[in-house]
């Protein structure tokens, strides 16, 4: 993972007592003039301090291409700063105006089938369009020229989640700026021939200009083309935020320039591992999908975005106060789930809480979107609990600047095997990578012991236990990096279809999973996925699904954890561990156990790793313990995962949110699904 060395945070007028930074995007420009008064008014009350605003602004900001109109943006900073309220600027280049799509339609994506995404929504521009880049920069310059020296500014948010619907383009431009991409990579010709195997179906290139994105094909399109279409798509769009990054750092070298992520469920396009290094301060949006592991699956992204930050604190660029409007059924949250969600993402590291967005549109396509103000105005529950939010988040002043400690297990987090395992042409079309990194998640949860989600690119020697779910592609390094671990006394435990491709996508011949096959102790013949309504027993009580292997132990030091009593893998070994000289070991777990039924071996991985538990017996895998530690201070924050209410006995700690039953040293009282956070000595 590249480093990110220029950490920077908001930019803060001096003397300004720390705090968590809370706030929306703003869209004033929505709304008449008269109601940016009382917006202002509301947000004091409330606490909010920083707004994103202009992110949708272009059609406002340039009317044509020769004119322009800042006077209500001018109006708005000035508002903002009067009410010591900090503004995310954005370059508003998210979504091309009218005339701009009129005038170029070659800016528009096309789509794979060869249809052009018409304008009408937004982001309907092609990441690698050189005449979208020059109207975008000139934007930008404008922008960044205009308000260099306003006191309101803070920070740079350039366009809006990246990639969210233009990531994958097949134009012309793509096509064209894939060619030298790939020329980049391999060099030559024949380099690339041998990386993407195209003496397989007669698809041997003579020369670059014969080679095109992955469009609509007859079959599965070459899997290294589309692999690489992938590591493209997230590269330009990488490449198009350094350009207009490096715009707003020539004229305001001192304002700290950030983008929205998008780590979440559903994202899948964009290597933030690769991304991270690129902005002064990770932000990041993140949207709860309903389901028995949403909120383990917000901790999971919480979790991942605070190593992305190289542990540093991070900004919650968007959340939501209750539902969203994109979803099939958009539930909206229930009683305490919104100081909750906040308080997780604060929890792993957000010294920043903004939702997505501050007044409820009455109009377009995101009207039914909950925000800080809703429709029926400040007297609802919604917004009564974002003021209660707002004083919070005050109260956790104390926590701003801390960082998140380390737990002593990791599961590690790979882009590339993530699109490499979800291509089509596989063993099953049932494989998702993030569903087995996130059932992992949830094992740790229920056994109440915690666990890390750490970039394969980043630090991850020092844990005791790593996990490393579907790590599909092992390239040569990663293999000797995984050695190295287990042999200076790490524990390693790989999921079934890891280890089986290099970076090519080629398979490691000789028996699966190629590059782990040593470490593991073990070979694999074939791969034996099950049909849907199919399920295998395991001798220790458990169930498997979708997948099996045929595992044969070759390493007599392997222990046989698991075996196969059902199917046709019935009596072979399901779960391995192979204990290395040296105190190290490499587990291997060749079906899919699911979150309910991976925690009772879990359990014995955890003890070979000797982590202790850190919460008390009763408590565990009811309420999710996340820790950060400041240089003369550590913040417990206790969660309630129920719906009942949960004491914690025993534990020490002067309490910042939430309360005692009785006195000093009683059990912490957690309502439903609160959140409540200790101060402790650093330990
Ligand atoms: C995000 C986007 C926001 C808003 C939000 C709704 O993807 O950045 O502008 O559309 O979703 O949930």
């Amino acid at each position: 993972m590249p480093q990110n060395e220029s950490w920077r945070w908001l930019r803060r007028p001096a003397g300004t007592t720390p705090r968590i930074a809370f706030g929306a995007d703003y869209n004033p420009d929505q709304w008449p003039r008269a109601v940016w008064d009382e917006d202002v008014k509301i947000m004091r009350a409330a606490g909010v301090d920083v707004v994103s605003v202009a992110i949708f602004s272009w059609a406002r900001l340039q009317p044509d291409e020769d004119s322009w109109d800042f006077a209500w943006l001018d109006e708005v900073m000035d508002l903002m700063h009067a009410a010591g309220i900090g503004v995310d600027l954005a370059t508003a280049t998210a979504s091309p105006p009218p005339w701009l799509s009129t005038r170029h339609p070659e800016i528009l994506p096309v789509n794979r089938l060869g249809q052009t995404i018409g304008p009408g929504a937004r982001q309907h521009w092609r990441p690698t369009s050189p005449i979208f880049r020059r109207y975008a920069l000139g934007l930008v310059r404008a922008l960044a020229e205009r308000y260099a020296g306003h006191p309101a500014l803070v920070a740079w948010h350039v366009s809006n989640e990246l990639g969210c619907h233009n990531v994958y383009d097949y134009s012309d431009d793509a096509a064209a700026a894939f060619r030298t991409w790939l020329a980049g990579r391999y060099g030559t010709i024949d380099a690339l021939n041998h990386a993407w195997g195209t003496a397989f179906w007669s698809q041997r290139y003579g020369g670059w200009a014969e080679i095109l994105p992955p469009r609509l094909a007859a079959s599965h399109p070459n899997p290294t083309q589309q692999l690489d279409f992938r590591r493209f798509s997230s590269d330009v769009l990488l490449d198009y935020l350094r350009a207009e990054r490096d715009v707003l750092r020539e004229i305001t070298p001192d304002v700290p320039v950030t983008t929205n992520f998008m780590v979440m469920d559903g994202q899948q396009a964009m290597d933030y591992a690769a991304w991270a290094g690129d902005v002064d301060f990770v932000a990041n949006d993140h949207y709860v999908r309903p389901g028995p592991q949403a909120v383990d699956e917000l901790s999971f992204s919480a979790n991942l975005t605070g190593k992305l930050a190289r542990r540093r604190p991070w900004f919650l660029m968007e959340h939501s106060t209750s539902a969203v409007n994109w979803q099939p059924v958009n539930v909206a949250k229930r009683p305490g789930e919104l100081a909750r969600d906040a308080l997780l993402h604060v929890a792993h590291g957000a010294d920043a809480v903004c939702y997505f967005q501050w007044r409820q549109s009455a109009a377009g396509a995101e009207k039914y979107h909950s925000a800080m103000v809703p429709h029926a105005g400040t007297d609802t529950a919604v917004h009564r609990a974002v003021v209660a939010l707002g004083q919070t988040l005050a109260d956790l002043a104390p926590v701003v600047g801390s960082e998140q400690a380390p737990a002593r297990a990791a599961i590690l987090f790979d882009w590339e095997s993530w699109w490499a395992v979800e291509a089509d042409s596989h063993p099953t079309s049932r494989l998702r990578y993030r569903r087995e990194a996130l059932d992992w998640y949830s094992a740790f949860l229920a056994l109440g012991v915690r666990a890390d989600v750490v970039p394969v690119s980043a630090g991850w020697d020092g844990y005791d236990l790593v996990v490393a779910p579907i790590l599909h592609m092992v390239p040569a390094p990663l293999r000797q990096r995984l050695e190295r671990y287990v042999e200076g006394g790490g524990h390693l435990v790989a999921t079934y279809f890891s280890g089986t491709v290099d970076e090519n996508d080629h398979v490691l011949l000789g028996g699966y999973p190629g590059a782990l096959r040593d470490l593991l102790g073990i070979r694999v013949q074939e791969f034996r996925p099950l049909l849907d309504e199919e399920a295998v027993t395991l001798d220790v009580g458990a169930a498997g699904t979708m997948w099996t292997e045929h595992v044969d132990v070759v390493d007599p030091a392997v222990e046989v954890w698991a075996r196969y009593t059902s199917g046709e893998t019935a009596g072979l070994p399901a779960v391995t561990h192979r204990p290395v000289p040296g105190g190290g070991s490499a587990g291997y777990v060749s079906t899919r156990l699911g979150a309910d039924g991976l925690p009772g071996l879990l359990r014995r991985f955890v003890s070979v790793a000797g982590i202790g538990d850190e919460l008390p017996a009763g408590v565990r895998g009811l309420v999710q313990l996340v820790v950060r530690r400041g240089p003369d201070a550590e913040f417990w924050f206790l969660v309630n995962r129920t719906a009942d209410r949960v004491e914690v006995p025993d534990v020490a700690g002067d309490v910042l949110v939430g309360r005692r039953s009785t006195g000093d040293v009683s059990p912490v009282v957690l309502e439903p699904r609160e959140v409540a956070v200790l101060r402790r000595p650093a330990s």
